[in-house]
């Protein structure tokens, strides 16, 4: 794989809180166009993970590239320009509460584009809220009024506000029931496809890991233990990736997925 195809290179992070160390040794590629899947055990680091991506936590040690790019200690006018060109979803995808779902949309634009005009910033936003399958009334609507789903396609419009080539997403089905997790995976999937995204994934959720992963990367023992297909991964002798995706859970998921309700495969 030629180095300008990956998108985002981790070499030999190390993040720590006090005592607790959290990554030590951790490598990962994320390549161009793919959706990476990344799991772990609640508190592996997953987050801390994306947010030392995203430039947000300073490790300890370790290089950090995005398109190329050094993340970590950047200038001002440079960290402006790289964050350009992502859009993310944070665990929990709060939304401004005492915004409307429009003016958040808005939020990230006139961060990074203060000249632009109020009807052009309407325009782009009713284009956002359209564009990830909320009705175009949800505009006006303050976060409270809407159900969680909704919601949540509203933290995706506002992450896809910039039109973003590389999407973090921070658990984004949490809390869905499994028709709106599985609507939120097929929107995903979709605005990939349409955008040519390169999309970082963070889930628990199984049947979307099968339904919209081209690989997974496994976070345990405080790196990244394992990334491939789920074939691949399941075929390695590790009890943690044994245990998730042949438990109860995993079984599961591959019988949603052989019901068809799955998307796996469908490219
Ligand atoms: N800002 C912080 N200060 C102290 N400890 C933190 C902080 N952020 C995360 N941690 C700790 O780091 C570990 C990994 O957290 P996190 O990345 O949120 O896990 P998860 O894999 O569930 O997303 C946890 O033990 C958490 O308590
Ligand atoms: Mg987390």
């Amino acid at each position: 794989m030629a180095e300008d195809d990956l998108v985002i290179r981790v070499r030999g992070l190390k993040n720590s809180f006090g005592e607790q160390v959290v990554h030590e040794g951790l490598d990962l590629d994320v390549r161009r166009g793919e959706i990476l899947g990344v799991v772990g055990g609640s508190g592996t680091g997953k987050s801390v993970l994306m947010r030392s991506i995203i430039g947000l936590q300073v490790p300890d040690e370790g290089e950090i590239t995005v398109f190329g790019e050094p993340t970590i200690d950047l200038e001002e006018n440079q960290a402006t320009e790289i964050r350009k060109r992502w859009g993310v979803l944070f665990q929990g995808g709060a939304l401004f509460s005492t915004l409307t779902v429009a003016e958040n949309v808005e939020v990230p634009i006139k961060e990074f584009y203060p000249e632009l005009d109020a009807t052009l910033l309407d325009e782009i936003a009713s284009y956002k809220v359209v564009m990830t399958g909320l009705p175009p009334d949800a505009g006006p609507k303050y976060p409270a009024e809407l159900s969680g789903g909704m919601r949540k396609r509203a933290g995706l419009a506002r992450a896809l506000a910039l039109d973003p080539e590389l999407l973090f997403l921070d658990e984004p089905t949490a809390g869905l029931d499994p028709i709106g997790a599985a609507a939120f995976d097929e929107l995903t999937l979709s605005l990939q496809r349409t955008m040519g995204l390169t999309v970082f994934l963070i889930t628990h959720d199984l049947d979307s890991l099968y339904a919209i992963c081209d690989r997974v990367a496994v976070l345990a023992d405080k790196k990244v233990i394992a990334v491939g297909t789920i074939d691949e991964l399941i075929a390695l002798d590790h009890p943690w990736i044994e245990e998730y995706f042949k438990g109860p859970r995993g079984r599961a998921a591959v019988a949603t997925q052989e019901a068809g309700t799955g998307k796996a495969g469908a490219d």
